[in-house]
Formats: structure tokens, C-alpha cells, sequence
């Protein structure tokens, strides 16, 4: 055995040149990850339901994990490869204009990363996301007993205003943030299916097809690849650990029991 890499066959080079990069392993992971801990939250917030979970400690648990996960993704919008940047993504109001009149003749482009569209309900995700796990940090249970480490516990004083206020979001700000995931994900299986646009298995497999797409300037499609992949991995422990500090740093400053 010679150790080496084996050149690509005529073959295996030929399908290599037919795919593009497009979204790296650690927006994939991201996205995935979080997709299991918004699922947690949502299955362990009844404190009497089939997960038993009357001290909401695994509710608690997967809302710090998307803290995390929030601040890693806010890092990596500026530490990311090209599609992940936020100053790739995010479109002024003429592209939306400019998108929508082209969906509706019919005519609308592929893009490589988020279409404008996209951009717009990732960042309402994403925001939604943050104030729903914030807001948990200050919220108790109905009796006052477990909650969020800066939760109102007194039982003989009202909660302050504020304080009822985030409480009061976090009930609320949970259906609105079911209902945007549900036309998220619908949006993307009917881009998946019915345009025949595989945004789905792009954010499983990291890949599109090489072909025509609206933000493919400056070869920025091809960023994604080129980034090494030990200076990419390097980057996300370093965002990791740095977002890990932020939210247990900041609940250890603030003084909150987990
Ligand atoms: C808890 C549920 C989910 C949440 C909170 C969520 C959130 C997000 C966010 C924030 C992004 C932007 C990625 C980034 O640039 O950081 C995204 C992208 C994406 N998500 Fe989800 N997602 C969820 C579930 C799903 C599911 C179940 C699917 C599959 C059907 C899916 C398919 C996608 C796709 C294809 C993209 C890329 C869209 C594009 O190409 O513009 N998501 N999602
Ligand atoms: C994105 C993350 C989160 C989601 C999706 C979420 C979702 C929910 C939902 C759907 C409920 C039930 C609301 C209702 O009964 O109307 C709830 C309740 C609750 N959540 Fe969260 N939550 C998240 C993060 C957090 C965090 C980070 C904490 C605290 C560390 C927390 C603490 C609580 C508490 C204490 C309750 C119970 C309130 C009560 O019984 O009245 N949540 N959450």
C-alpha cells in the first residue's frame, strides 16, 4: 500500500465536476441538531405528558442546547463558507420584489444558497427561535416551582411585569414559532418535489448540481470547497467553544441555577 490519495478516475472526476458545494458540515450539523432539540422542546414542555418530566429538566436542557446552537450560528455567519454568511444571504427589498415578481410569471432562478424568500423566513426562524429560548429563561411553571434559572419563584409576590410579559410570550411565541416551521418545511418539500429544486437532500448531502444559479457570482459557489477542511473544522470547535462560553458563561454571571 502506497498511503496516497488515488487520482479520480475519468468516472469519478467527471461526477465531482458536476456537483457544487453548498452548504458546509457544520451549517448541516447545525441544522439537523437543532432540528432534534426544537422536536425535545416541544415533546418534554408537558410536565405530566408521557415524558414524565415534571421538574422540566429535559425541556430546560434541549432550550440551552439551542441557545448554543443560535450563538454558533451567529458566529458562523461571519466565520462560515460563502453560503452561511449573512451578508451572502440576507436581500434588500429590491431582490424580494425582483423574486417574487419572477415567481409569479414563472420565471424564478436557482439560487445556490437561501433565494430571497428563504433568506427572509430563515432569519424570522431564527429570531423566532432566539426569543422562545430567552423568553424560557425567565419563565416558571403554573405553581412557581420549576423553571427557566431566572423563573419567578415566590409564590406569595406577583411576578414582575416583565417577567410576566417574556412568560407570557414564550406560551404565545411557541405556536407562532410551530406555525413558521410548518411552512418552512412545507415550502421546502414543494421546492424538494413539485419544482424539482432538491433544497432537502442539498442540506443533507451538502451538494447541488452544477448548473445555472442566480447568486453563483465571483465563483463564490465555489468557497464552500474551498475552504480547507481542517481550517473549516478548526473554525467550528472554535465557534462552538466560544458560543458554549457565551450561554454558560452568561447564565453563571447572571447568577441562575440550571
Ligand atoms: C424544528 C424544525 C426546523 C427548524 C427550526 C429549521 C430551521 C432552519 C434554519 C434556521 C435554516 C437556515 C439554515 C442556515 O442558513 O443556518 C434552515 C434551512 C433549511 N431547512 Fe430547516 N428547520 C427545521 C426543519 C426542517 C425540516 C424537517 C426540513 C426538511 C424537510 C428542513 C429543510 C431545510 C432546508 C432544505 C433548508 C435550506 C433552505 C434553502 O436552501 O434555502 N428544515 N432551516
Ligand atoms: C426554542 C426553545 C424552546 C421551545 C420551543 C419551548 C417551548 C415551550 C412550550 C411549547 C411550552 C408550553 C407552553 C404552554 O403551556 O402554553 C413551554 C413551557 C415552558 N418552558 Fe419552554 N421552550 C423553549 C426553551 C425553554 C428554555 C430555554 C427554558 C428554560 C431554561 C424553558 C422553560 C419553560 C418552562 C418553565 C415552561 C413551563 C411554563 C408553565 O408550565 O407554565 N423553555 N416551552
Amino acid at each position: 500500500m502506497t498511503g496516497g490519495t488515488a487520482p479520480a478516475s475519468g468516472g469519478e472526476a467527471a461526477a465531482q465536476a458536476s456537483r457544487i458545494a453548498v452548504w458546509d458540515a457544520p451549517i448541516r450539523l447545525y441544522h439537523w441538531a437543532q432540528l432534534a432539540l426544537v422536536c425535545g422542546a416541544y415533546y418534554t414542555q408537558w410536565q405530566m405528558s408521557p415524558s414524565a418530566d415534571p421538574t422540566m429538566r429535559w425541556h430546560r436542557w434541549c432550550g440551552y442546547g439551542i441557545l448554543v446552537l443560535l450563538v454558533f450560528r451567529l458566529l458562523w455567519g461571519f466565520a462560515g463558507s460563502a453560503t452561511a454568511r449573512f451578508a451572502s444571504f440576507i436581500p434588500s427589498p429590491g431582490a424580494i420584489l425582483r423574486y417574487a415578481g419572477q415567481l409569479a410569471r414563472g420565471r424564478a432562478p436557482k439560487f445556490l444558497g437561501h433565494n430571497p424568500f428563504g433568506a427572509l423566513m430563515v432569519s424570522a426562524l431564527l429570531l423566532l427561535l432566539a426569543a422562545q429560548a430567552l423568553s424560557g429563561l425567565f419563565t416558571a411553571d403554573s405553581n412557581g416551582i420549576f423553571g427557566g434559572p431566572f423563573g419567578h419563584f415566590d409564590m406569595l409576590e406577583e411576578s414582575p411585569a416583565w417577567k410576566a410579559g417574556l412568560q407570557r410570550w414564550h406560551h404565545r411565541g411557541a405556536n407562532i414559532l410551530l406555525a413558521f416551521i410548518a411552512i418552512h418545511v412545507l415550502v421546502n418539500l414543494f421546492y424538494q418535489f413539485v419544482r424539482r429544486d432538491r433544497l432537502v437532500t442539498a442540506m443533507v448531502t451538502g451538494v447541488k448540481p452544477a448548473g445555472d444559479y442566480a447568486d453563483d457570482v465571483a465563483g463564490q459557489s465555489h468557497v464552500a470547497a474551498r475552504i480547507p477542511a481542517r481550517a473549516l473544522t478548526l473554525r467550528a470547535i472554535l465557534c462552538l467553544a466560544a458560543a458554549l462560553i457565551v450561554v454558560f458563561g452568561g447564565l453563571f454571571l447572571g447568577g441562575g441555577k440550571l
